[in-house]
């Protein structure tokens, strides 16, 4: 091969190699741009909460907030209940379990992802099933109910609406307006 056509085929080959790394680069920031599970429109956010998976936390967007979504593993559930109840020695699961949305036969923590001291981001622990606020130390169960000060109150939960296996942000459904009207959030 000439020197010339040499050129030219290592010029198509790496032209062929860019093309297709152009290719892969424009559809990997598709889909980071893509806002999957959720369909954002008009200040709506749209979960398809058939996508999460138990004691993950996903943190979607909503109107620029963080929202934490963390379905509950039926164990989760049956440890609120018992954890509770021997504390107290009644049962409170079922007060712990009105912060959760339930969608289908699943529970889930949906709550705006800032901490209600002074708006830090808390970390969730798979382990302890639960979320530390590193900023002064505040803590949160997997329910987002404040279990250490100095957060005021349990992280606040965003207006939704149940649509079937859906939940849309930004909407206010009755079982929002339910948490609403008992204080479970402001
Ligand atoms: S901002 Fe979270 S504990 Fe202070």
């Amino acid at each position: 091969m000439k020197n010339s056509s040499r050129r030219g085929f290592m010029g198509k080959a790496f032209g062929a190699v860019a093309g297709v790394g152009a290719v892969a680069s424009l559809y990997a920031m598709k889909r980071s741009w893509d806002p999957l599970p959720s369909v954002k429109a008009a200040g709506f956010t749209t979960l398809d909460m058939t996508a999460y998976k138990e004691n993950e936390l996903v943190v979607e967007k909503w109107r620029g907030k963080p929202i934490f979504v963390l379905k509950h593993s039926k164990e989760m559930i049956d440890t609120l209940d018992e954890n509770k109840s021997q504390i107290t020695g009644e049962s409170l699961g079922e007060i712990d379990k009105k912060r959760l949305v339930k969608i289908g036969n699943d529970y889930f923590m949906v709550t705006i992802g800032l901490c209600t001291h002074l708006g830090c981001i808390p970390g969730y622990n798979p382990d302890e099933k639960s979320f530390l606020c590193a900023c002064h130390g505040g803590l949160y169960d997997d329910t987002g109910m404040v279990t250490k000060s100095p957060p005021p109150r349990g992280l606040d939960i965003p207006p939704f609406r149940i649509d079937g296996m859906k939940l849309v942000l930004g909407e206010e459904g009755p079982e929002y307006k339910k948490m609403k009207e008992t204080g479970i959030t402001l």
